[in-house]
C-alpha cells in the first residue's frame, strides 16, 4: 500500500530518494490535488457568484461541491455549516474575533490544555487580556495526555466557563485526544461551554464526526490534509454562525447595502468577504476526493504500522527519548524527540544532508516545551506515503549525526 501511494506524488519523480517525515508542517501534495487547481486557471479562472456567464456559474458550482465534499467528509448538517478561511489559524481567529468577541465577558474564563499549538492558545489568550477574562490551561500526564480525573476538571471548567479550545491530535507529543469524551466531561460540569476543537493534525489522520464527538466549533487546514496551502475551514453549528457578527466586511457578504446601513448576507457568504480562494477551495475539495479514495480507515491503520516500526527502532537508539506514548495504537505519526547531547537543529540539519526532511524547534508550541522543560525537540512526521524504508534511513542518519556529534 506504502509504495504505491507515493506514485500519488510527483515530487517523488523528481527527488527518488527524498525522505520527508514532515508532514505535520505541510503534506506533500497529490497530482489530483494540482491538477484541479491547474484545471481551474486553464478552464474556468474567473469569480465566482457575481457572473451570470457560463464560465461564472462553472466556477461558482465548483466552489460549493467543494464545500459539499467535505461537510460529507466531516459529517456536518449541512454545507452552509462550513465557512473557507485562509488556514486554520483564521479559522481560529475568526470563532474568537466574533463569537468570543460577542459573548467572552470581564471575569469569565477561557479553557485551554496545555498542548495547544500557538494558533488555538495566543487568538484566545488575546481574547482574554481584550475582555479581562481568565484563561485556565489542563495540564498532562507522564503520557503526555490530558489529566482526565474530575478534581482537576472541576478546577479547569467552573460556571464561569465561557469556552474551551482544544486539540484534537497533538502537533508536538502525538497524543490523540478522546474529544467526544471531554467534551461530554465539559459539559457535564457547565452545560453553557462552548467547544471548539483545533482538528489541524486530526483531519488527515483519522475518520472525524464534528456532529458526534458533540463539538461546536472545528477549525482545520487544507496543506495539512494533503491540500493547497492558503485555505482552510471553520465548522460551527447553525445556530451559532447566524448568531455571529460577521468577521470582515465588504463584498460578497452582503444582502443589501444603503449609505448608512447594510444587510449581511445569509450563511456561509456573511463570513466570506472579498474574492475568496477558489482554485485553493476546488484543491481542498480534491484532496477531501483523495483521503476519501484511499480510505481514512487505511491511512489510519497504515499510521499505526509504521508507529509500530518506527516506535520500536528509535527506542533502540541509546539516549534517544520519543514524547508521548509508546502504544502505536493510541498515537499519531508525529514523533518528536530529543537525544541526549545533540542539539535539534544540529541533527535536523545532518539529516537535511541526508535529503531527510525534519523539523527542530518548538513547533509553535511554546508554553508545552516550557512545561516539558524542554527548549526545543527534533520532530519527524509521517503521511500516507511513509514506509518502513524511510523509517530506516531516518535512524541511519539519527546515528550519523550522533556520531558525528557526540565525536
Ligand atoms: C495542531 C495545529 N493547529 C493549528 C495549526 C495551524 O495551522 P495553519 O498554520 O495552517 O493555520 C497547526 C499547524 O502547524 C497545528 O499543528
Amino acid at each position: 500500500m506504502v509504495r504505491e501511494n507515493k506514485k500519488y506524488f510527483p515530487i517523488f519523480e523528481t527527488q527518488q530518494d527524498l525522505v520527508y517525515l514532515d508532514s505535520a508542517a505541510s503534506a506533500l501534495r497529490p497530482k489530483a490535488v494540482i491538477d484541479k487547481e491547474k484545471e481551474y486557471y486553464e478552464e474556468y479562472p474567473v469569480n465566482i457568484h457575481r457572473g451570470v456567464y457560463r464560465l461564472a456559474e462553472r466556477a461558482g458550482e465548483e466552489y460549493e461541491f467543494a464545500r459539499k465534499k467535505l461537510a460529507e467528509f466531516i459529517k456536518a448538517k449541512i454545507p452552509e455549516e462550513i465557512v473557507w478561511t485562509r488556514n486554520a489559524t483564521e479559522a481560529i481567529n475568526l470563532a474568537a474575533g466574533t463569537w468570543g468577541e460577542k459573548y467572552v465577558k470581564n471575569g469569565d474564563e477561557i479553557a485551554l490544555t496545555i498542548m495547544e499549538h500557538h494558533a488555538n492558545l495566543v487568538p484566545w489568550q488575546q481574547l482574554a487580556i481584550r475582555k479581562g477574562a481568565k484563561l485556565k490551561y489542563l495540564d498532562i500526564n507522564e503520557e503526555g495526555k490530558p489529566e482526565m480525573n474530575q478534581k482537576n476538571w472541576n478546577k479547569w471548567i467552573s460556571k464561569k466557563t465561557k469556552i474551551a479550545a482544544i486539540t484534537q491530535a497533538s502537533n508536538v507529543l502525538g497524543t490523540i485526544n478522546d474529544v467526544k469524551a471531554m467534551i461530554q466531561l465539559i459539559k457535564q460540569i457547565n452545560p453553557r461551554v462552548k467547544v471548539l476543537v483545533d482538528g489541524a493534525q486530526a483531519v488527515p489522520r483519522m475518520k472525524v464526526d464534528v456532529d458526534d464527538m458533540g463539538a461546536d466549533f472545528y477549525a482545520a487546514t487544507g496543506h495539512k490534509m494533503y491540500g493547497p496551502n492558503g485555505v482552510g475551514w471553520l465548522w460551527a453549528r447553525k445556530e451559532l454562525l447566524e448568531e455571529m457578527p460577521p468577521y470582515q466586511t465588504g463584498g460578497g457578504m452582503i444582502e443589501e447595502v444603503k449609505k448608512y446601513q447594510t444587510i449581511f448576507a445569509g450563511l456561509p457568504d456573511k463570513f466570506e468577504a472579498g474574492t475568496v480562494n477558489i482554485p485553493g477551495v476546488l484543491g481542498l475539495g480534491a484532496a477531501v476526493k483523495f483521503l476519501n479514495g484511499l480510505g481514512m480507515t487505511n491511512i489510519r491503520k497504515h499510521e499505526i504500522e509504521i508507529n509500530r516500526y518506527a516506535l520500536k527502532r528509535l527506542k533502540e537508539i541509546r539516549g534517544l527519548k520519543v514524547l508521548g506514548s509508546g502504544e502505536p495504537e493510541e498515537r499519531t505519526g508525529i514523533y518528536s524527540f530529543w537525544v541526549d547531547g545533540v542539539h535539534p537543529h544540529d541533527l535536523a540539519q545532518i539529516l537535511s544532508g541526508e535529503n531527510i526532511a525534519v523539523r527542530a524547534g518548538h513547533h509553535c508550541a511554546q508554553p508545552l516545551h516550557d512545561r516539558l522543560g524542554l527548549v526545543a525537540t527534533t520532530r519527524a512526521s509521517i503521511g500516507v506515503y511513509t514506509s518502513r524504508a524511510d523509517v530506516d534511513k531516518l535512524i541511519n542518519g539519527i546515528d550519523k549525526a550522533i556520531k558525528l556529534l557526540r565525536g
